[in-house]
Formats: C-alpha cells, structure tokens, sequence
C-alpha cells in the first residue's frame, strides 16, 4: 500500500538577514506511486474516483459518449468549451488537412521489420515526425498547437500503414471526406467501414481522449516541462502507455479470456465453466502480482464510467456481430470479481469491456493499444499545451535511503 509521510526533519522558513521570509522549497511529502499528490492543475478532465464520475470540461463522459463525435471532444478540450458549427466544421478541416504522412514516410514505416510489436513501432516513428519537421522545437502555444493537430491527424496513417505493411498490403491512403475515425478504418481494411462499426470506434476514441493526470500524461508533462518539444513529449508518453500496467491491459485482457478458452478446449469444457477457477487461482496469487487484466484502478475506488458505458456498448455490439461469447464471459469474470474484491475497490477499468468492443468490430489484439494512443494524444496535447502555459519545470525530491559518510575504499583493499 502506498504511504504519505512527513518526515520530521522537514525544513520551515526562516528569515533573512534584511527580515524577510526566505524563499524554502515546501516542506516534502513522501507518497509512493506519488499517489495523492497533485501535481499539476488542468481545465480539461474532472475525475471523482469515489462516486464514478469522469468529465470533460465540466461535461460527464456519458453525455459526450452518446452524443459528441471525437472531432468535437478534442475541441472542447483543447479550446474548454463546445465548438459552434463553424467552428467545428473549420476545426474538422484543419485536422484533415494533416491525415497525409509527410514526403517518404510511408517508404519509412514499410523498412520496419514486420515482426515489429505496434507500439514500439508508433513509439519511434511519432518520435521521428520530428525530422520531418522545419522548425520541430517551437513551443510557442500557436504552433505547438498545430504540431499536436499534425501528429494528431497523421497517426492513424502510421499504424494502418505499418498493419496493410507485415500484412504484405499496399499502403492506403487516407481520405479527406472521412471522419477520424472512419478514416482510420477505411486506411486499414482498404473499405470504408459501415455506420455502426464507425460510431463504435468513434465512442471509443471520445472515450481514451483524457483521463486527468494518468502515468503517461505525467510522462508528457514531465518531458514538455523541461521545454523539450510536442514531439518528445508525445513520444515518452506512447512509452509509458504501452505498459501492462497502463494501456497495454486492453491487450491483456483479450489474452486473458483467449487463455481461458484455450484452457477450456484443452480440458473439454465450455468456458464459462472454468472461468470461476482461473478467476479464484489469479487471486489467490495476488500477493505473487498476478492481476486480473482491466480490474483496479489507482483513483477509481468503483466502477471506471467509461468501463459502465463500454460495458452496455460492448454488448449491443457483440449483440448485432453475434458475438455474444466474449460479453457473457466478461460480464461473468466482473462478477465473481464484484462478489470477491468489490468490497476493496477493485472494479471494472476502461480497458476491460473496450477490450471486447474493440474486438467485436474486428480489430487486431496488438492494435488495442495504438488504438488508444491515437485517442490520448489529444488528451496528452491538451496537456502539454497547459503546461507551456506558465510551465515550471518539473523536479521532485527522492528520499534518500542509502548510507552516509561511506568510507571510498580503494579498488586493491574491495
Ligand atoms: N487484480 C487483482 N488484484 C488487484 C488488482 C487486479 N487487477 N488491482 C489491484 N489489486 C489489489 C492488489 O493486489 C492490492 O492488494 P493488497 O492490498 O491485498 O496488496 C490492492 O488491490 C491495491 O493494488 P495496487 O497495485 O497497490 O493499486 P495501484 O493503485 O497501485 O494500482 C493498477 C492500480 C496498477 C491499475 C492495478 O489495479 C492493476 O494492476 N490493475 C491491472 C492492470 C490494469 O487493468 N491496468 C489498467 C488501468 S486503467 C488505465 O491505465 C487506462
């Protein structure tokens, strides 16, 4: 469990010779995960992780699920308030004037070894847009804005490239009369994808946009705060998100119900039947770190709303593909969950229904992931803008736990 502590030595102000206060760091906390600690302040997301409310700008993420499109949310969080037609219309056209790679992109993306997992590939060529770009390191907000657009908008190009590329596929390339989404789609699977499969993804991606001050925003904070470039900080944070314990649990949780029908086949039994024991077995190993993927949170002490709303979406979906296996297994996994550590807040994440979505609509396990980036670089945009609005760097303290006054003991005498 994490801990916050004060420790006694904490320095107070003292005063200056001429009688002033003088300026003393404040006095240190202690909290490990830093869970607790605020450490930046934010227009865009509001999160209460007791009562299960998420909002953007003020607006719950229900309302915006049901009736906003990702073009319009990425609006709002960028601008903190609701685009009129106009200028939806114009923001629209302004990101889908930056669907296209830059010159020799595509040729870049397909020297990439195709074994290649998707993420570190979208890690390192988001990280090398950069050396397609005039002048990479202006921060000004103006133009920090519009390398966010850019990297915003050509994103989705990179990952169906590099998916049509270790397909053996010809690249496709994007269409400007398509929504972000629908865009996306149509660049991987060479077809325009129908209406329902679009709204779906598109809720997914008004869903992943933002989520407060979550490791990889941290990440991108942290990198910005130095006044590195859009660039960097965009790239760390496609680093921190692709871990387990972060975005890349969307893809664990696929494994962990392919696991459990593997499991099933191999002892003759139907899934459902064995998903009480696998469930119990992982629990019982919990103190050995073994997780059911998409439970648990570190600010939701109940149920994640984005899991709430993906839970009922993740069903008509399964319900019209008629592919209700994965729903009923996961509706049965959260609750022996529920009934077993519900009481400890564990619940329900983000990744745990978009996991089935994603899946119904057809799209690639190691896709899940990339997926959720291309949605959070608004989020983390959105951030770094804020942070190079009156940034201070960023430079917490460790607490020293080592010896003092160690003797250097000559290389012969060790
Ligand atoms: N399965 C089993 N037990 C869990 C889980 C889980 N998924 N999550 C938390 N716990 C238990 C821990 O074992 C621990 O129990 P203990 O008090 O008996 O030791 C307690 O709950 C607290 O867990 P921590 O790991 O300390 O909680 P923390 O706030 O650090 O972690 C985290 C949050 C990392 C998300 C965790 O819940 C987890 O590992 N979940 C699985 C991975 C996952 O789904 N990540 C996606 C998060 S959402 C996102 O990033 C988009």
């Amino acid at each position: 469990m994490s801990t916050t502590m004060t420790p006694p030595s904490s320095p107070s102000p003292t005063s200056s010779p001429a009688g002033a206060v003088a300026a003393n760091p404040p006095a240190p906390t202690w909290s490990k995960g830093l869970e607790g600690i605020i450490a930046a302040e934010t227009k865009m997301s509001f999160i209460d992780g007791a009562k299960g409310i998420l909002e953007y700008v003020g607006i719950p993420i229900d309302d915006l699920a049901r009736n906003s499109s990702f073009e319009e949310t990425v609006y709002l969080l960028w601008n903190g308030r609701l685009p009129k037609r106009a200028e939806l219309e114009a923001f629209t056209q302004e990101l889908r004037g930056n669907y296209e790679l830059p010159a020799g992109f595509v040729d870049r993306i397909q020297t990439c070894p195709k074994a290649a997992a998707p993420m570190h590939m979208l890690r390192t060529m988001v990280s090398s847009l950069s050396m397609y770009d005039a002048n990479p390191d202006a921060n000004d907000i103006p133009t920090a804005r519009k390398k966010a657009l850019a990297i915003l908008g050509q994103t989705p190009a990179i990952i169906a490239a590099f998916d049509r590329h270790r397909r053996g596929l010809p690249f496709v390339a994007p269409r400007k009369d398509l929504s972000f989404a629908a865009n996306f789609l149509y660049m991987l699977n060479g077809k325009e994808p129908t209406e329902a499969v679009t709204r779906a993804f598109d809720v997914c991606m008004i869903l992943h946009a933002d989520h407060g001050l979550n490791n990889s925003t941290f990440t991108a904070r942290v990198i910005i705060s130095t006044l590195s470039d859009m660039y960097s900080a965009i790239t760390g944070a496609i680093g921190s998100l692709r871990g387990p314990l972060h975005g890349g649990a969307n893809e664990e949780v696929m494994e962990m119900l392919n696991e459990i029908e593997q499991l099933a086949k191999s002892q003759n039994k139907a899934p459902m039947d064995i998903i009480e024991p696998f469930i119990m077995d992982r629990l019982a190993r919990r103190n050995e770190g073994a997780r059911i993927m998409g439970f648990g949170h570190r600010v939701y002490k109940t149920i994640d709303p984005r899991a709430t709303f993906l839970k009922t979406f993740s069903k008509q979906i399964a319900t019209d593909t008629g592919n209700l296996k994965l729903y009923e297994m996961s509706s049965r996994i959260e609750d022996i969950m529920k009934r077993e550590v519900g009481a400890k807040g564990i619940y329900p994440n983000v990744d745990f229904y978009s996991a089935t979505t994603y899946h119904s609509i057809g799209l690639k396990l190691d896709l899940f992931t990339p997926m959720f980036a291309m949605s959070r670089i608004s989020g983390w945009a959105g951030h770094v803008l804020e942070q190079l609005d009156g940034n201070r760097l960023f430079r917490p303290t460790t607490k020293y736990v080592g010896p003092h006054d160690a003797p250097y003991v000559p290389m012969d005498k060790r």
